[in-house]
């Protein structure tokens, strides 16, 4: 099964049912994860990723009255720091009702929590009108949508002319074994990913100007990895090793052994990146102005 570079290799399956795998893989996450460490930055680089990202939507002057769309928003971690920094209304879009349930819970109360609406709902099927959106923000969410050019091509229909799309995501590294790859993209429920290279394609292919793409993968590891030890003190060893034999004897019990090393084999991200076995791309783009 080919999956780099945006081959197709689910046949005639329709997108409703191949968006279904990334969904029950975060169904499952919520389960073995939400309780150990509740709703978090889940992408690669945690707050430091966020911040560095959102300095993008100052540079093209985001204010309080732009609308913007949070795709794949997970447990609503970033949506609800967008709102914070710049006061404008967001949408949280996510495949999987337990993280927008969890999302909507834990911005209930907050200071935000009148500019934010959370949505179940998919990404090859965004809940807005053609043209009614400022700005589409996503970290590290399209990797798991199925179709990229259909993805990209929808983002840019609920964008209004000379609205952006600003966002990161994971992309095959140079270095990555075709095994590794392999079983990396199981672990995480992958039907495609793509290059630096595939990437742009798709992006000009759907109509938009790519104004700048950079690979941070390993700045992002890093700054990552120096959080985690400063809010919990544990390492990635420590996360994923000798941390918790009572834990990894539960998933084992509850769930099966395969389970478990798929739960190890997702934790390789930062490693792979720190490898050059993966990257993540941050890009900034624009819908051109109608003529
Ligand atoms: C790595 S998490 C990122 C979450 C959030 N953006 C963050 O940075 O904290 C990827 C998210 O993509 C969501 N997702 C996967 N496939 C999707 C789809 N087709 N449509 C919408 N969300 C999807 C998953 O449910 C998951 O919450």
């Amino acid at each position: 099964m080919s999956k780099a570079n945006g081959s197709d290799n689910s046949g005639s399956q329709s997108s409703e049912q191949k968006v279904k795998p990334a969904a029950h893989l975060y169904t499952l996450i919520n389960e073995l994860q939400v309780g150990v460490q509740d709703a978090i930055h889940y992408h690669l680089g945690f707050q430091y990723a966020t911040e560095a990202l959102s300095d993008k939507l100052a540079d093209v002057g985001v204010d309080a009255s732009w609308r913007l769309l949070d795709v794949c928003c997970g447990w609503g971690v970033p949506t609800r720091f967008l709102a914070d920094r710049f006061k404008c209304h967001i949408t949280g879009v996510d495949i999987t009702q337990r993280s927008i349930d969890l999302a909507r819970q834990t911005t209930e109360g907050t200071e935000a929590a009148s500019l934010i609406t959370f949505q179940q709902g998919s990404a090859l099927n965004l809940p807005s009108a053609p043209g009614e959106i400022d700005l589409v923000w996503s970290q590290d969410g399209f990797c798991h949508v199925p179709d990229r050019p259909r993805l990209l091509q929808e983002c840019f229909r609920v964008l209004r002319s000379g609205g952006y799309l600003v966002f990161s995501d994971w992309m095959r590294g140079e270095y990555i074994t075709a095994a590794e790859f392999e079983r990396f993209c199981t672990a995480w429920s992958f039907q495609e990913l793509e290059t630096p290279d595939s990437y742009r394609s798709h992006l000009t292919g759907a109509g938009f100007e790519v104004l700048s793409q950079e690979e941070v993968g390993r700045e992002y590891a890093a700054a990552g990895e120096a959080e985690f030890l400063k809010l919990g003190a544990t390492s990635f060893i420590q996360r994923t090793a000798a941390k918790d034999t009572e834990t990894a004897a539960a998933t084992v019990g509850k769930y099966g052994l395969d389970v478990h090393l798929a739960q190890l084999e997702r934790e390789n991200m930062d490693i792979y990146v720190a490898q050059g076995k993966m990257a993540l791309g941050r890009f900034v783009c624009r819908k051109p102005d109608s003529r």
